[in-house]
């Protein structure tokens, strides 16, 4: 038997197995320890609060957990969500319009399959994101049946898609638009504006808007907006929205897969029936690990200070070289060297640092992709490893 449904094969090949054909056969100088830049996986330290909490839970290791997780759960991401964003106190309803997710990523992929009804339209509904994007956005839409439509978001644009050149025929057609504030990979942030301009798109077409909101803790100035402040003033009900958020980043703990989606309690009420089929549940001890870790703000703030270091590091290194600039949120540089490929073959061949090739955050484009020009640098390692790193790429630069 053959996995025969079509859909999979619109799926492109993910940015990482496209960056190992790219740099096979090359190898790194020998007198040089290889660093690799090329993945956003944070490589701080998680605080201690995370394996405390997960040992003292221990004993619930042989409980089924109910897929809406925990009440404390739900009442800490609600509570956090108020404190972050000054929202009213009550605002968020922890038992409507909060659920836990496997990370980030379960969520992003399930709500396509939520929203897009593939078969009673007489054209596939659309699917918007940002272009270069987390690739996860194409993959759902792809496998929701929809068309995805890739909005390029360049430096012409601000690093956002520009709204204005959606037309009325795409707007009607659009079941979904995913947004990631602050962008990865370009870092750009969605002010008030802009956030309040797509959603009013939303309400008036009628498609639900997904702001994925996973680099929101890691920010340079001030803390970037989020929807759920913007709209509120709007619709306190925060029809049409969803946003997204993740311990990945905020709290360097990619390896314990959660977080959470808010928003509008209606297609809740569909997310949670979806996820009892389709997700994988969050155990206790991770729940209460993660419950935790929502409370606490010392760990992100100091998280946050290494990473305002590293970009002082990176500023005082390239500053003026490579197209470099300061983003004002998340953990990369996004480096405009010509041909992204090239660049990232020479620094690795060159300098042993692994990069990524940005046109490979543009699934299914070839040469064109928007982002195929630049390179993304992932700043996650220590200072000092960040500091060798890029020195390497200013020595290429000269
Ligand atoms: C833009 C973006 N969204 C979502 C995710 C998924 O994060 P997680 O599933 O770990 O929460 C990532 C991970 O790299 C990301 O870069």
């Amino acid at each position: 038997m053959h996995p025969r449904n079509p859909r999979l094969d619109r799926l492109a090949d993910f940015p990482f197995r496209r960056l190992a054909r790219l740099l096979a056969g090359l190898a790194p100088p020998a007198e040089v320890v290889p660093i690799d830049l090329s993945i956003g996986e944070p490589q701080h330290a998680p605080p201690p609060l995370l394996a405390e909490t997960l040992a003292a839970h221990a004993h619930l290791w042989n409980r089924y957990p109910p897929p809406q997780g925990t009440p404390e759960f739900r009442a800490a991401c609600a509570a956090w969500l108020e404190r972050r964003y000054r929202l009213p106190p009550g605002s968020v309803d922890p038992e409507q319009q909060v659920l836990p997710l496997a990370g980030t990523k379960e969520g992003l992929f399930l709500v396509a399959q939520l929203v897009v009804d593939a078969e009673s339209a007489s054209r596939p509904p659309l699917v918007a994101m940002p272009d270069p994007l987390y690739a996860v956005y194409y993959g759902a839409a792809v496998v929701a049946g929809a068309e995805p439509l890739c909005l390029p978001a360049t430096a012409a644009s601000g690093f956002l898609p520009d709204l204005d050149a959606l037309d009325r025929d795409q707007l009607d057609r659009l079941a979904l638009f995913y947004l990631c504030s602050p962008a990865n990979p370009q870092g750009a942030v969605a002010d008030r504006d802009y956030l309040a301009r797509l959603y009013r798109l939303a309400r008036e077409h009628d498609f639900l808007v997904a702001v994925d909101e996973c680099y929101a803790e890691i920010y340079d100035g001030l803390a970037p907006p989020g929807a759920l402040e913007v709209v509120r003033a709007i619709d306190p009900e925060w029809r049409n929205l969803l946003v997204f958020h993740s311990l990945s980043k905020r709290s360097n703990a990619a390896g314990l897969r959660s977080g959470f989606v808010a928003g509008d309690a209606r297609v809740m009420r569909r997310f949670l029936e979806l996820r009892a089929y389709a997700a994988a549940v969050q155990p206790l001890p991770v729940l209460a690990a993660a419950t935790r870790l929502w409370q606490d703000e010392a760990h992100v703030e100091a998280n946050r200070r290494l990473y305002r270091r590293k970009f002082d590091v990176a500023e005082e290194v390239l500053g003026g070289r490579l197209g470099f600039y300061r983003p004002p949120g998340g953990f990369f540089l996004w480096l405009g060297v010509g041909d992204g490929e090239a660049f990232a073959r020479r620094a690795w061949r060159d300098a042993g640092v692994k990069l990524l090739p940005g046109g490979y955050l543009s699934p299914g484009v070839g040469k064109h992709a928007p982002g195929a020009g630049h390179v993304r640098a992932a700043l996650v390692h220590g200072e000092e490893v960040v500091r060798e790193a890029l020195g390497r790429l200013a020595a290429l630069a000269t």
